[in-house]
């Protein structure tokens, strides 16, 4: 639907959540999918989330970048052409892009136009020399031949943040053989992936402290509210998020504190005491099982890098099985 225009209107991204809500709460258990968390609002709650001590993730990835921005660089070629998924604010992107080439190329994809051209701004800002060209998409739909491909340059995938988290095993697998269809048999790709740990860290990351996480989750509630006229009372739902070991994933949900229902565009969904709305999969994966569903998809894992209690992993990967030498220019 969304990439027939390269800017969505933000009918689109209305009718798109309307769609997905009704369609979401008719099925048994009840879900909505975790891309409709990021309004203004919610991408402001989660990177409050991110400042809290219980969740490692951001920061973790961040210090590995840090330590390794410039092997990555070499690695993955100072001369590439970067394409970041679900750009944002793009805020570790500089940690890379620091250390690339005066003649690569960055090309940011990011579903929400202000958020991709602001941060594309700043980047330029920082990095004059570097050709920018952001791209508004929804990255899951992007068409085969989104990207033109510039001749002799080498296409990388940038995709921090452990997002690949929120797809199934399956659905991961999918994704990252279009990733590979996109950068074709030359390409690369660095990925930032969470890894398995303690059920306690593991919990308390989705349940901090200061309430943000719950808060984020309860603000779909409240976009419903707002923007979809929805008749419910927020009050009555409470957030709840586990660890379910036997699925390998953080799941969060909000539960129904009592008997009663949503009403949304004239029709009611009803819910039973302590029925929850499944709204978020978080998957977490061992280094090892990382590279076995990447192998899935076509790719070779090459290297991989992690914080020294290896919460957190940056793997780097290729389509084929070993790095072509590389010849002088
Ligand atoms: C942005 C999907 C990586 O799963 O940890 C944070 C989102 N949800 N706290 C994650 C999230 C609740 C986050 N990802």
């Amino acid at each position: 639907m969304r990439n027939e225009s390269p800017t969505p209107s933000h009918d689109q991204d209305e009718d798109d959540f309307l769609c997905s809500v009704r369609e979401g709460l008719r099925q048994q258990p009840k879900t909505i999918p975790p891309k409709y968390f990021y309004d203004a609002h919610g991408s402001h709650l989660f990177d409050l989330i991110c400042t809290t001590p219980e969740y490692y993730p951001t920061r973790t990835e961040t210090a590995i970048l840090e330590r390794h921005g410039e092997e990555m660089a070499r690695m993955i070629d100072t001369s590439c052409t970067l394409i970041e998924l679900g750009s944002g604010s793009a805020t570790k992107t500089p940690l890379i892009l620091q250390h690339l080439a005066k003649d690569a190329v960055y090309v940011p994809i990011d579903i929400c136009e202000p958020h991709l051209l602001n941060s594309t701004q700043r980047l330029q800002a920082m990095f004059p020399a570097l050709k920018m060209q952001p791209l508004c998409a929804d990255y899951h739909q992007l068409p085969r031949h989104a990207l033109k491909r510039q001749a002799g340059k080498r296409q990388v995938v940038f995709f921090p943040g452990s997002t690949i988290g929120n797809c199934t095993p399956d659905e991961a697998v999918t994704l990252l053989k279009r990733v590979a269809t996109l950068v074709g048999p030359s390409g690369g790709l660095l990925i930032g992936v969470d890894a398995k740990k303690s059920i306690e860290t593991l919990n308390a990351a989705y349940n901090d402290a200061a309430g943000h996480t719950a808060a984020f989750n309860i603000n779909l509630l409240n976009r419903m509210q707002s923007e979809l006229g929805a008749h419910l009372d927020a009050d009555q739902f409470a957030h709840h998020a586990y660890y379910n070991d036997e699925h390998g994933r953080i799941e969060m949900h909000l539960v129904s504190q009592c008997e009663q229902a949503i009403k949304l565009n004239g029709e009611s969904f009803e819910f039973a005491e302590g029925e929850t709305i499944h709204t978020e999969n978080s998957y977490k994966y061992s280094a090892q099982e990382f590279k076995q569903l990447a192998r899935t998809a076509g790719w070779h894992l090459q290297s991989t890098w992690h914080d020294d209690n290896e919460l957190f992993n940056v793997h780097y990967l290729s389509q084929t099985a070993a790095e072509p030498l590389k010849l002088a220019r």
